[in-house]
């Protein structure tokens, strides 16, 4: 790749600051899965009072503001990848379809994208406008609707269990290419698997030093 690759250098930047956002955003979905969510277990309601407007409002910004910002630079990186025919103009480029249809490549990212853009829709229209109301129950000391939080915590469960099967979509449009239905079948269980472990694990670890 030359530095003057204008093309090249967009898309390094592109992956760049998506990976990045990405990590922000799941690191915080993780975190609240499987770090707050025991915590708050152990903790009393005058505690919760004080802790957690301040300590959740603050992780909640990274995470909403990680997923949109992972969503648009990854909408981006598709155009340009799947979308954009340099010198020619926008259409469909080889790495999305060939003469026998969809690559591979394009599969695996339409599957990645497809969790990834529920995971967002679920953050910015049900996980934060609950969130905001329960924290502002909290604040005023005015109890919120009871379902909110249920709501919350199961759409927050769902994008998390997402997580998992999104990330090697993500992964295998580049790094593994083919894909049929045992690969999918197969990475899809493997990512529930992983995080249904993690829920197992989470409360029995990480209390002693
Ligand atoms: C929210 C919707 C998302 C969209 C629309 C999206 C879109 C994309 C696209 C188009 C690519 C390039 C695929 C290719 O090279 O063929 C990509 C790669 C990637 N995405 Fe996403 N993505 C989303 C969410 C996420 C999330 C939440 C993560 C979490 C970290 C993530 C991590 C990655 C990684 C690691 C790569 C591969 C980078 C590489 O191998 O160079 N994506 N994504």
């Amino acid at each position: 790749m030359a530095l003057s690759d204008l093309y090249s250098n967009c898309q390094l930047l592109l992956r760049w600051i998506h990976v990045m956002a990405g990590i922000a955003w799941i690191g915080h979905l993780y975190f609240f899965n499987f770090v707050n969510l025991p915590f708050q277990g152990t903790i009393g309601a005058d505690i919760k009072k004080v802790v957690n407007p301040q300590l959740i409002t603050r992780a909640l910004w990274w995470f909403r503001w990680g997923a949109m910002a992972t969503f648009i630079v990854g909408l981006l990186l598709f155009t340009q990848l799947y979308m954009y025919i340099p010198g020619v103009g926008f259409g469909a480029t080889e790495l999305f379809s060939n003469e026998q249809g969809l690559t591979g490549r394009a599969i695996w990212i339409l599957l990645g994208m497809t969790f990834g853009t529920i995971m967002w829709f679920n953050v910015w229209f049900i996980i934060w406008p609950a969130q905001q109301k329960i924290l502002r129950g909290v604040r005023d000391g005015v109890p919120a609707d009871p379902a909110l939080p249920k709501r919350a915590a199961l759409t927050s469960r769902v994008n998390t269990y997402l997580s998992a099967p999104m990330l090697f979509g993500m992964l295998s449009a580049t790094h593994y290419g083919a894909i049929n239905f045992v690969t999918g079948v197969v990475t899809i269980a493997l990512g529930l698997f992983a995080i249904w472990w993690a829920y197992q694990t989470a409360p029995k670890v990480g209390t002693s030093i």
